[in-house]
């Protein structure tokens, strides 16, 4: 999740680039660039980190320019460094382009430019776009040229581009990414998000998917790639600034509930090639993998809990998960021909990285997943697999939850597939369902409404229960510490078979017991569980995806082994809604921090 600002206009715009970049820094700050037109030429400056260090380098250079584009990074492809930094301006100095977003097709497209001779500078797929452009200028202008690159194109994108022999002129393209064009007297601008221009005009056109948009001076066109016209409506945007960097939602938290299809699908596209391209395995060490270690805190932990049981049940090997913070205690005879997995969204947690230490002092082989490019958890990793979710403001964690669900899914099915557990027509039954989780997770958000309800009913309650069986488990105990460490109630999650051998004590008349109840072989010891909660006065909430029309909070059905990943959305929503209610700091709740990079 990148950050694009670009101008043209009557404004000299360096310093409009900069501040827009600066209110974009939520999106990632990485490494920073901008790419000035002037005097027919174009000048790129870059500068790895914050914003400011590239403002300080603008400042120095004081050139006078009235179109522009810039671009804070969060790096997906590449480490953060300054060659891998956006503008690409390297491939001719008279093409720069800044992107946000996944050129899924960039590794065919890389390799048939270089064999026209294009010499590659950076690790980014963004790059290939440059040079894209400048082999289709070689037959036609920067329009048709530029439209001809997005046809070649495929994935997530939001791109700006700019030719030094078509000065004033910026071509831009969305699909998938977001990108806004900000309305001025003076000029247009054209943003990833509508903070990077809301203190020049709150005149926002929120861009379509397939949409080109041609910017020249303070005009703009926008149609698609045969030049067929898009109309496209002016919206009046009344947010304040600290709303708009949540794109209108109240909390960071809300914001990254909403944005899980989005991250899920990035993740996805990810997660496409052979096994050794994806998983940095080749499929002979694959079939040497014994057994997985799988090691976190938190979140990341439940996450671990919850790839435990995909791994038994399709890959078939045994695993062991333990909280990262016991791990390193623990006198454990270690197996080399297991795989150790360390879980982690910030990629510094101090637990973590102690743990992952150990492993490499044993001799294992380290995997990590992660969401962070170049945390010290990827450096200290042989493999890492990116959680393509981009920043993850609020501390509650939601959005790299259900990502590292899917990287870690992804990998126990490919695993079964390459140890011969799942044949490839199993295997492709299961992964096309895996790959309709952004659509069934849209269907789970539109619950929002209904579980706002039932959390008005409970929130004054002290003390809440979740119950799962199975792959629900962990989900239980993420709902658990989703509810307690933003609206500080007590919650506990439990394995629901457990509740007879002590915990049922606790429940008295009105507490809400929230349970998870799949349809298949758990649905009927779930069900008499709650029956045996009921009977001892609690409130029941279930989770279900049977297509039974009992009060419950329903999910869609795809496979069994998505429920997890699907309810974990609804309690989710369930801890927000309380927090609120409670009146806290949902994004900053006392007490925690968003990475615990002390042990
Ligand atoms: C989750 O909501 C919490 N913020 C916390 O448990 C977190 O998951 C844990 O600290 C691990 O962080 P990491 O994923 O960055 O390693």
């Amino acid at each position: 999740m990148c950050g694009i600002v670009a101008y043209s206009g009557k404004k000299e715009c360096s310093k409009l680039i900069i501040d827009g970049l600066k209110k974009l820094e939520y999106r990632g700050y990485d490494s920073a660039g901008i790419s000035l037109e002037k005097d027919n030429e174009i000048i790129t400056l870059k500068a790895v980190g914050r914003v400011e260090n590239l403002e300080k380098l603008v400042k120095k250079e004081e050139i006078q320019s009235f179109c522009a584009i810039g671009h804070t990074r969060w790096a997906t492809h590449g480490k953060p460094c300054e060659i891998n930094s956006h503008p690409h301006n390297d491939c001719t100095d008279t093409i720069s382009i800044v992107h946000n977003g996944i050129i899924e097709n960039y590794a065919p497209l890389k390799a048939e430019l270089e064999r026209k001779g294009h010499i590659f500078k950076s690790q980014t797929d963004s790059e290939v776009v440059a040079h894209l452009i400048e082999e289709n200028l070689k037959t036609q202008d920067f329009t048709h040229a530029f439209c001809q690159t997005i046809k070649q194109v495929r994935g997530a994108y939001a791109i700006a581009a700019l030719y030094a022999k078509e000065p004033g002129k910026i071509m831009a393209a969305k699909n998938q990414s977001p990108l806004v064009l900000g309305v001025a007297k003076d000029g247009v601008f054209l943003a990833s998000d509508v903070p990077a221009f809301l203190a020049h005009t709150n005149k926002a056109i929120f861009l379509e998917d397939g949409d080109i948009v041609q910017i020249e001076i303070s005009t703009y066109k926008i149609f698609n790639t045969d030049l067929k016209a898009q109309p496209r409506k002016v919206n009046e945007v009344n947010w304040d600034f600290t709303t708009a960097q949540k794109g209108g939602y109240k909390h960071f938290m809300l914001k990254e509930i909403y944005e899980q299809p989005r991250s899920a699908q990035d993740t996805l596209r990810t997660l496409k090639g052979s096994f050794e391209q994806v998983f940095g395995l080749t499929k002979k060490e694959a079939k040497k993998i014994k057994g997985v270690y799988l090691v976190a805190c938190g979140t990341a932990y439940h996450a671990s809990l919850c790839a435990k049981y995909m791994l038994e049940d399709f890959a078939q090997i045994p695993v062991e998960v333990e909280t990262a913070s016991e791990f390193k205690y623990r006198k454990i005879a270690f197996c080399k021909d297991w795989l150790f997995i360390a879980v982690s969204q910030s990629g510094e947690t101090a637990d973590t990285i102690a743990a992952i230490k150990n492993a490499k002092e044993a001799g294992l082989k380290v995997m990590s997943v992660c969401n962070v490019v170049g945390s010290t958890i990827t450096r200290l990793s042989d493999i890492t697999l990116y959680t393509h979710c981009g920043p993850e403001i609020s501390v509650a964690s939601t959005k790299a939850f259900t990502s590292q669900l899917v990287v870690l899914y992804s990998f126990a099915l490919n695993l079964a597939l390459a140890l011969g557990r799942l044949t490839q027509t199993e295997f492709d039954n299961l992964y096309s369902s895996l790959e309709k989780l952004p659509e069934l997770m849209k269907e789970v958000l539109s619950q929002d409404s209904k579980i706002k309800e039932l959390a008005k009913e409970v929130f004054t309650k002290k003390d809440f229960i979740f119950l799962g069986r199975n792959s629900s488990y962990p989900i239980a105990l993420e709902g658990a510490l989703k509810l307690k460490e933003i609206s500080y109630l007590h919650a506990e999650g439990f394995a629901a078979g457990e509740i007879k051998h002590g915990p049922i004590a606790v429940i008295e008349e009105g507490t809400p017991v929230l349970a998870l109840v799949p349809q298949g072989v758990l649905e009927e010891k779930m069900l008499s569980n709650c029956q045996e909660v009921k009977a001892r006065g609690a409130q029941v909430i279930m989770i279900r995806d049977s297509k039974e029309k009992a009060k419950a909070i329903h999910i869609p059905f795809e496979k069994e082994f998505l429920f997890p990943i699907l309810s974990v959305i609804a309690l989710q929503f369930f801890a927000y809604y309380i927090a609120v209610l409670k009146g806290r700091d949902v994004d900053r709740p006392r007490n925690l921090a968003k990475s615990v990079t002390v042990e």
